[in-house]
């Protein structure tokens, strides 16, 4: 039936394609997909005809995919011829459709195995050709707009469409370009007549153009507030180049290096260091570990004293009241003190020697030092070298070593922010050596005027000159310093303080130092002479009064407490400071005063002030062996073996029986644990104790005794006398046997030292052994 329809009216009824999502326009060529069985019949239908089928969009809601019905086709399609078929091998097939002319769809014919439309003409109204071209004209400036930007349409497309003459054939060809909605190309292809057509053209393409715009314009926006953030950032750099114009604390701390190494007066080298690695710094991310390093590194070499130097006070009167003020007695070393002073006075570049205090402990070696750049008006900074082994300490480790650090001498010159302070090297003679290199030599190096003007520290990386650095040594024990610094260095001898001089430095200086620390400045507790006697003599026994400073404090600080407690004030009197201070540290050695067979005192001369030695002689059977112990080092013991050599050699003259030295064995004995025991100063006591061992006659007791011995009887100067002789006044003992030889040494001890001493000159040994070997019992 469908079949005689269509043989009917051949031109007016025809089978429909319906398309989905395009819709097609005459001269368009499309390719279509048709599963449906009855389409596929009309198509067959159409193929065995004149090959014409109509192509009918669907109108979609925007989300609607479910079947589409007749009712939802549009009402104007395009007529149009299939070019070719293709079967699939699921059943469907593939058509390629061009389309012909439009059509208007009368009645939608839904038979039982065929889809038709009946159709006729759409209705066209003639159109003006000349407002066409007019038209067409403002289309193309708008397709060039875009093409412009790059979109929709490629190159060539302008090309082309140079090339088509018909206005219907380019509104074809831009047709088939457009990226229409099923919607927007529908209202065009139901449009009248060509001007109609190419309005809506136009409003498509202007529509296009807009949109463009809007989007630019946002894009815009947000480039704009990109370039804010960046004008910001350029405001804030202004910002802190003003701050920093104002003296307020700028943020970049390269800004602030880089500004230092332009402005500090720094030497050629250092001026290429601190570029150099600026420019690194630059380079490094700025919170990194390496960043760090270097910035440390560049902090430490701006952050020295460039140029800085300090004027010397050149008042020779001030200088002198200063360290006048400072310390009591001393006369002998603030005297040289001051010459060394005026020299430099006179001459400031002179190369005067490096001053060394040597000296026991506490007796004002550190504190001198200290009030000798006071008295110059120099910055002071103390390096203690006790325990130093590593020579990196002076000269600086590598700045490759993790947590590397300058030297002492270029920390102590960055701390006194001065290029000439007085730096005092504490305890030169406790520098230690090991296998990290050796100190000594680098510390020499510092220390020498031909070198140290041109010091390099292996951190620092570039040299510094000291040579303007004022260097005070102190040591204890000179023995132990190195030869060739020794050499360097001018020393001024200080020694301990007698009994009477340490009463003065405690009312004079300890006692208001004591209250100072503790607050104590109007309730004030008395200290009379009684009290500190007793905490010279039954506290402390050193060379120095840094014990008794000691003391001194802890009673203050008593006194301070009962004060605060219970409103009290202490009366401290010889008496009662066992009380505060515990029981007396300082045992009465009364062994040592009593008279003895074959037990002799000695003085001997430490470091760390004098020393009471004792010698024990004993005779005991055997067959004439020597034992000595007590650690005994060779230079006393070979005077050990001479004493008994001489005694041998003059048996008859103290009527010793020579069997004894065959049927006997001697054993000496040196005890007291912390005294170093060698040089040959002992020799006269060594004799005595021997010869009191062998005649059995007591030594007395109330002597001591130091002085060499050779074997012709003659008794040869010592050292230290003035040591021995306050060693042998804290011993309470009352004479004192001495070479003849040092009496010469006299002159330098103030007569206070041995007051109440019985000092006993010898030359001979006999005369030695008639003071202290007593008659026989
Ligand atoms: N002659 C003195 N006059 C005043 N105070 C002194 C004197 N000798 C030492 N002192 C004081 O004794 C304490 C220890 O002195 P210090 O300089 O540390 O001794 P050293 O360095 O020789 O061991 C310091 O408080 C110091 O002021
Ligand atoms: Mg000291």
């Amino acid at each position: 039936m469908t079949h005689n329809q269509t043989e009917e009216t051949p031109a007016s009824i025809l089978p429909i394609i319906p398309t989905i999502d395009v819709v097609v326009f005459p001269h368009m060529v499309v390719p279509l997909l048709v599963l449906d069985e009855k389409i596929i019949k009309g198509v067959e239908q159409a193929m065995q005809g004149d090959k014409k089928v109509l192509l009918l969009a669907a109108q979609q809601s925007e989300n609607y995919h479910g079947p589409i019905g007749v009712q939802d086709l549009f009402k104007i399609g395009t007529v149009s011829t299939i070019m070719r078929i293709m079967n699939l091998p699921d059943g469907g097939i593939k058509v390629l459709a061009q389309g012909v002319e439009k059509a208007l769809v009368e009645e939608v014919i839904s038979g039982q195995d065929l889809l038709q439309a009946k159709i006729t003409e759409t209705s066209t109204t003639t159109y003006d050709e000349k407002k066409a071209e007019y038209q067409l004209r403002n289309i193309q400036a708008l397709i060039e707009r875009i093409s412009a930007t790059g979109r929709l349409f490629s190159p060539d497309f302008q090309a082309i469409l140079s090339q088509i003459q018909e206005p219907d054939r380019i509104t074809d060809f831009i047709l088939s370009h457009l990226d229409l909605s099923v919607q927007q190309a529908q209202a065009l292809l139901e449009k009248d007549n060509l001007n109609n057509l190419l309005d809506g053209i136009y409003d498509v393409l202007s529509q296009e153009v807009e949109s463009y715009n809007v989007q630019e314009r946002i894009r815009n926006n947000t480039r704009d507030s990109i370039n804010k953030s960046q004008r910001e950032y350029y405001l804030r750099e202004q910002m802190k180049a003003i701050q920093k114009e104002l003296g307020e604390e700028g943020e970049n701390e390269n800004d602030d290096l880089r500004e230092k190494v332009k402005t500090l007066p720094l030497t050629e080298e250092a001026k290429l260091e601190a570029t150099r690695q600026l420019r690194r710094l630059e380079k490094t991310a700025p919170d990194s570990m390496e960043a760090t390093v270097i910035r440390n590194h560049l902090e430490l070499l701006l952050g020295l004293p460039w140029g800085v130097f300090t004027k010397d006070n050149t008042d020779i009167k001030t200088a002198k009241t200063i360290l006048e003020s400072n310390h009591f007695g001393l006369d002998e070393a603030k005297d040289r003190i001051l010459d060394f002073l005026s020299i430099r006075f006179l001459n400031e570049s002179s190369h005067t020697p490096i001053l060394c205090l040597a000296g026991p402990p506490g007796v004002g070696k550190t504190s001198l030092g200290e009030s000798i750049a006071k008295a110059l008006g120099r910055k002071y900074f103390r390096i203690s070298l006790g325990g130093v082994y590593d020579e990196c300490e002076i000269r600086g480790h590598r700045r490759t070593y993790v947590g590397a650090l300058p030297g002492r001498f270029i920390q102590a010159i960055k701390k006194s922010e001065s290029s000439n302070p007085l730096i005092i090297i504490d305890e030169i003679d406790k520098l230690g050596m090991s296998n990290r290199g050796d100190p000594a030599a680098a510390l020499l190096e510092v220390l020498d005027p031909e070198q140290n003007h041109s010091f390099y520290d292996n951190y620092l990386g570039v040299h510094f000159d000291l040579s303007k650095v004022m260097f005070i040594a102190t040591a204890n024990d000179l023995s132990t310093i190195p030869g060739p610094l020794r050499d360097r260095m001018e020393i001024i001898q200080l020694s301990g303080y007698a009994h009477e001089e340490k009463l003065e430095i405690a009312e004079r200086h300890l006692i208001q130092r004591a209250l100072k620390n503790c607050g104590l400045n109007n309730n004030a507790p008395e200290f009379n002479r009684n009290v500190l006697s007793k905490l010279i003599t039954s506290y402390t026994r050193e060379a120095g009064v840094r014990e008794l400073g000691r003391y001194l404090q802890k009673l203050c600080a008593k006194y301070a407490r009962a004060l605060v407690e219970s409103n009290e004030k202490i009366a401290f009197s010889e008496n009662n400071i066992e009380h505060y201070l515990g029981p007396c540290k300082i045992s009465q050695e009364t062994f040592i005063h009593s008279n003895k067979i074959g037990v002799s005192n000695g003085l001997a001369w430490t470091p760390y002030g004098g020393e009471l030695l004792q010698i024990e002689a004993v005779l005991m059977r055997g067959n004439g062996r020597l034992l000595l112990t007590g650690q005994l080092g060779d230079v006393m013991k070979e005077s050990a073996q001479a004493a008994i050599t001489y005694a041998k050699a003059h048996a008859d003259l103290f009527t010793i029986d020579a069997k004894l030295f065959n049927e006997y064995d001697l054993h000496i004995h040196v005890p007291a644990g912390a005294v170093p025991k060698d040089g040959p100063s002992a020799g006269i006591t060594l004799l005595s104790a021997i010869l009191s061992a062998l005649t059995g006659r007591a030594i007395n007791g109330s002597y001591a005794m130091t002085g060499e011995l050779n074997l012709q009887g003659n008794v040869l100067p010592i050292g230290g006398l003035k040591e021995k002789i306050l060693a042998a006044k804290q011993f309470g003992l009352h004479h004192v046997i001495i070479p003849k030889q040092n009496a010469r040494d006299l002159s330098t001890i103030s007569q206070k030292l041995y007051e109440g001493i019985n000092l006993v000159f010898v030359d001979n040994v006999e005369e030695v052994l008639n003071h202290v070997l007593m008659p026989q019992a």
